[in-house]
C-alpha cells in the first residue's frame, strides 16, 4: 500500500449512525482526500465491509489478525495524514481514553503520531454520562479534536444532544483542523513532469534525460497541501500517485493538447517537464533502415508555456523551469531572468546542469526568480524540499 495524496484513515464505530459516514466518505473524497476505511467489528453489523470497499475504492481494514505480515497497524498509522473516527461510540471513546489496543482501529490510533479527530454520536444519556465526559476531556488534553454532536431527534423517540453532526460541519472542521498543512485547498494545479519524446520512426525517438522526479515530487506535495492536482506525465518510470489525476503523454504536441484544454480551468500551471523543442517532419511509422535515412528534418514544437501565458488571467499563476549549462552565476541568473520574461511566467526555477548531476537525482541546487526580480538562492536541497519552497511561493501568489 502506497498513498501519497492527502490520506485519511476513516475509523467507523459501532453505532446506528455509521450509515451517515457513507455520505461523509464521498464528501471527503470531493475535498481531495484518499480515504481508507477501518470499521470496528461491531460497526460491520450496521454497514458491511463491501459498502466501504466500494465507496472508498480501497481495501478495508477491520481485523487485527488479517494481513499480519504487512504489520498493518504500523503501516496504516505511518502512511496516513490524519485519523477521523465517525461515529465514535461511548465504548470506543472509553477504550481510546484508556490507551487500549484491543482491535485494529485502537492499535492504529495508539501507533499514530498524526492528528486525530473524533465525531462522537450516541444517546444523550451516554454523551452526558460523567464517564464519557471525563474520557472526552482526557482525549482533548492529549490533542484529539472532538467535533461536538448535534442536538436533535435520536433513533428512538427521545430528543437531545448526541446526534451525528451535519456532514458539512464535519468537513469544515476537518479542513480547519488540518489547515496548517493544507493552504492549497480548493486550488486546481496543473503540473507537467518528465521529458517529451519525438518519434523518428517506429522504434526510435528524440528524447531527454528528465526523470520526472521533480514534477512528481511537486504533485505529491501539492496534493498533501490540499490542492486538486492534475499531473501530466511524459515518459517517466515513477509509480503513479494514488489520488492524483494523471494523464500520460509522449510527445510535446500531446502535452500541449492537455495543457491547452486544462489550463483555463486551473489556478496554476507548474511546467517542470523538459519539452523537446523540435519534432521530426520526415518521421516514419515503420522502422528506418540504415540506408533509408541520411538526414532528420526538424520543425519547431509549440512553446507550451508561452502559448498559455499569453492568455492567462491575472488570478492564474505559472511557474516555469530552466535547466541551463551555465556555471557562471551572473550568466545563469541573466539566462533565467531572460527566460522568465520571454515565457511570461510568474516564477522560474533556474539551475545549472553542466555536470549532469541533476537529471535523475533526488537533489537539486538553483535559484528561484520572481517577476519583480527577487531571487531566492536554493542550495543543495532535495526535490521534495524544493517542491515545498515552490508551493510556499505559489500559495502566496495565489493569495
Ligand atoms: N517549455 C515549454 N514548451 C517548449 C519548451 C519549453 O513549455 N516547447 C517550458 C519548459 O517546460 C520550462 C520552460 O519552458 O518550464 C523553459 O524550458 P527550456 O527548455 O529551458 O526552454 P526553451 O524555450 O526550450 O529554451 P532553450 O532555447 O534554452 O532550449
Amino acid at each position: 500500500m502506497f498513498v501519497r495524496g492527502r490520506h485519511l484513515l476513516l475509523g467507523v464505530g459501532g453505532g446506528i449512525s455509521a450509515y451517515k459516514s457513507c455520505d461523509l466518505i464521498r464528501r471527503l473524497q470531493d475535498n481531495g482526500f484518499v480515504v481508507t476505511v477501518m470499521p470496528t467489528k461491531s460497526s460491520l453489523n450496521f454497514v458491511g465491509a463491501a459498502t466501504w470497499a466500494a465507496l472508498s475504492g480501497r481495501k478495508v481494514y477491520s481485523d487485527l489478525w488479517s494481513d499480519v505480515e504487512e504489520v498493518p497497524h504500523i503501516s496504516l498509522a505511518k502512511d496516513s495524514d490524519a485519523i477521523l473516527i465517525a461515529p465514535s461510540t461511548a465504548d470506543l471513546i472509553a477504550r481510546l481514553a484508556q490507551g487500549r489496543a484491543d482491535d485494529l482501529l485502537t492499535n492504529v490510533v495508539l501507533a499514530s503520531t498524526k492528528p486525530k479527530i473524533l465525531v462522537p454520536a450516541m444517546h444523550p444519556e451516554m454523551w452526558l454520562n460523567p464517564a464519557t465526559v471525563e474520557n472526552i476531556q482526557t482525549l482533548q488534553k492529549r490533542g484529539f479534536l472532538i467535533i461536538e454532536p448535534d442536538h436533535g431527534r435520536m433513533t428512538g423517540d427521545d430528543v437531545g444532544i448526541g446526534r451525528y453532526p451535519k456532514v458539512d460541519r464535519i468537513i469544515d472542521e476537518v479542513n480547519a483542523h488540518l489547515i496548517r498543512n493544507a493552504d492549497l485547498i480548493g486550488k486546481k494545479i496543473l503540473i507537467t513532469a518528465g521529458g517529451t519524446r519525438e518519434a523518428i520512426d517506429a522504434v526510435r525517438f528524440i528524447g531527454n534525460r528528465s526523470s520526472g522526479k521533480q514534477g512528481f515530487a511537486l504533485a505529491y506535495a501539492a496534493a498533501k497541501r490540499g490542492a486538486q492536482v492534475h499531473l501530466i506525465a511524459a515518459n517517466t518510470d515513477l509509480p503513479i500517485i494514488e489520488g492524483i489525476t494523471t494523464t500520460f503523454v509522449e510527445s510535446a504536441d500531446q502535452m500541449a493538447d492537455v495543457v491547452n484544454i486544462e489550463f483555463p480551468f486551473s489556478d496554476a500551471l507548474i511546467m517542470s517537464a523538459a519539452v523537446s523543442d523540435f519534432k521530426v517532419t520526415n518521421r516514419s511509422d515503420l522502422k528506418f533502415h540504415k540506408n533509408d535515412l541520411n538526414t532528420l528534418d526538424l520543425e519547431l514544437n509549440p512553446d507550451i508555456v508561452s502559448n498559455v501565458s499569453a492568455s492567462k488571467k491575472s488570478t492564474q499563476v505559472i511557474i516555469g523551469f530552466a535547466a541551463e549549462t551555465e556555471s557562471d552565476l551572473k550568466n545563469l541568473l541573466a539566462a533565467g531572468k531572460g527566460k522568465l520574461s520571454a515565457k511570461g511566467v510568474d516564477l522560474l526555477y533556474v539551475n545549472d546542469v553542466s555536470h549532469g548531476q541533476v537529471f535523475g537525482s533526488d537533489e537539486t541546487s538553483g535559484f528561484l526568480i520572481a517577476r519583480d526580480g527577487n531571487v531566492i538562492d536554493v542550495p543543495n536541497i532535495s526535490k521534495d524540499t524544493l517542491s515545498e519552497i515552490l508551493l510556499d511561493q505559489l500559495s502566496i501568489a495565489l493569495g
